[in-house]
């Protein structure tokens, strides 16, 4: 037990990722009480705390007065009802001034909404995105944090120093008001949603077009990722294909199930770009692929019924490889592109006044989206904070013009192959349609108006018109 120390944090939900986030604020020096209902966290906590200064608490009264005021109180439970349960456990305790942060995955509208709530006590309220898993939690993770800007100050310090660093820089910054962090996490996932699925179907490409081994893809996987596709997706696919399996004494990936889980944040990002009618369809793709890969009875029943119409390819394997290298790097920028666009319409929607550049040099390290490329997706924010889209900045845009070929030999490979590619096919047209001089739009407004006179506009004439478009 710690006597007479003011506890800079309170950290509530001693979790794995919790538990890891208090051990590293205090392993930073700052010292830092945790809370959790069940005794039996409490007591793995203090368990593991070693010499560091952190104190655990079982009761939520005890817990609140070791805080040095005014307190921060970080939270790290689960998102929904918990988070409620939480806050109306902590509310008695708690006098005006003092910070609670959300540090789950909340769903950006119950941030704004428990924020507003919240003012009117007097507290201030802060949802962050923390990203990096429990390895991360402990060692550096990425933070993103947002709410009220006058209340940052009181965790500036402490989340500076637990925060992963880039060449010494932080990965934390303050985003911008109300749930601007909550939805910077948000879009976040659906990038690595997007990343995932990108990989996921160069794999499959490989493995069942090309025939590659797993300890091939391995090797692949690791070189790649001492080159330019250098991030932790890459880096921990290499580990995941060399990975052995006791049981069958085989590679473990071989006998895992290929029906992939989500708890939504993927989800959560396309139906906000829909509502905000900005295109993001990798990631779309990203989320119904799971969806699709989660009906194993019905897949398994149409392999049975048509067969299965994969193929080896038969061309030259290290031509491919390199065209499949390319393409998946053109692919990540497009997926990047599509986040950060929507990122740039929320922020005017929403009025968080985002940083672009700042967020993605938070992304640089300690999250599971960190990549080489964040750098150079920094460097054009920075240079052009209003960029309407990454393909318009010199250097990204032509990375991706570069290996437009590469982009469509892999996709019609992977069609001729029947191995399904709709990742990278979705990044393709995506820019095809941003690129292309003309899209069949003109065909959707006729329709809309022949149907439902919903008028269309001209190229010619300025107005709306409406046509009797029925033929006599
Ligand atoms: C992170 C992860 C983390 C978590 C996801 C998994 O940034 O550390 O994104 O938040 O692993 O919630 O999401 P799914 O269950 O939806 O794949």
């Amino acid at each position: 037990m710690i006597k007479n120390i003011e506890f800079q944090l309170g950290i509530v939900g001693l979790g794995v990722m919790g538990r890891n986030l208090a051990l590293n604020t205090a392993g930073h020096g700052y010292p830092t009480a945790g809370y959790d209902k069940d005794p039996k966290k409490v007591s793995q906590f203090r368990k593991e705390a070693g010499g560091l200064p952190v104190q655990g608490a079982e009761k939520v009264s005890d817990f609140v007065a070791l805080l040095r005021k005014p307190r921060a109180v970080m939270m790290l439970v689960p998102a929904g009802p918990p988070v409620d349960a939480v806050i109306r456990d902590l509310l008695p305790h708690l006098d005006a001034g003092d910070l609670i942060i959300d540090a789950g995955n909340s769903h950006f509208t119950d941030t704004t909404a428990r924020g507003e709530r919240l003012k009117k006590s007097g507290l201030h309220f802060f949802g962050m995105g923390v990203s990096g898993g429990e390895y991360g939690a402990r060692h550096g993770p990425s933070m993103m944090p947002g709410g009220p800007e006058e209340a940052y100050s009181l965790v500036q310090p402490v989340l500076e120093a637990c925060a992963a660093k880039v060449d010494g820089d932080p990965c934390v910054t303050y985003l911008g008001p109300g749930a601007a962090g909550h939805y910077v996490k948000m879009v976040h996932n659906g990038i690595e949603y997007a990343l995932m699925q990108s990989l996921a179907e160069t794999y499959d490409l490989l493995n069942h077009g090309l025939e590659l081994e797993d300890s091939q893809l391995a090797d692949l996987f690791h070189e790649w990722d001492q080159g330019d596709l250098h991030s932790y997706l890459v880096g921990i696919s290499a580990d995941i294909f060399r990975k052995m399996d006791e049981t069958t004494g085989g590679h473990l990936i071989e006998v895992v199930l290929d029906a992939a889980h989500q708890k939504g944040t993927g989800m959560w990002t396309s139906q906000e770009a829909l509502s905000l009618h900005e295109p993001t369809p990798t990631i779309d793709t990203a989320v119904a692929m799971r969806n699709l890969s989660g009906l194993k009875q019905i897949r398994t029943a149409v392999t049975t019924k048509y067969g299965n119409q994969q193929h080896p390819y038969r061309g030259d394997r290290k031509t491919m490889i390199a065209h499949i290298h390319r393409a998946l790097y053109a692919t990540i920028i497009l997926s990047y592109s599509q986040g950060m666009s929507l990122l740039r319409a929320a922020s005017q929607e929403y009025g968080y006044n985002l940083d672009l550049s700042a967020v993605a040099r938070i992304w640089r390290g300690g999250c599971i989206i960190r990549s080489a490329l964040l750098e150079p997706i920094s460097a054009a924010y920075r240079r052009e904070p209003q960029l309407s889209s990454l393909l318009l900045d010199e250097t990204l845009g032509k990375a991706v013009a570069q290996r437009d070929t590469d982009m469509r030999v892999v996709a019609q490979t992977a069609a001729s192959l029947g191995i399904p590619a709709p990742g990278l096919m979705a990044s393709l047209a995506y820019y095809d349609s941003l690129r292309a001089r003309h899209l069949p739009a003109n065909l959707i407004q006729a329709q809309r108006d022949y149907f439902g006179a919903h008028t269309y506009e001209r190229t010619d004439i300025d107005g709306v018109f409406h046509t009797a478009w029925e033929q006599e």
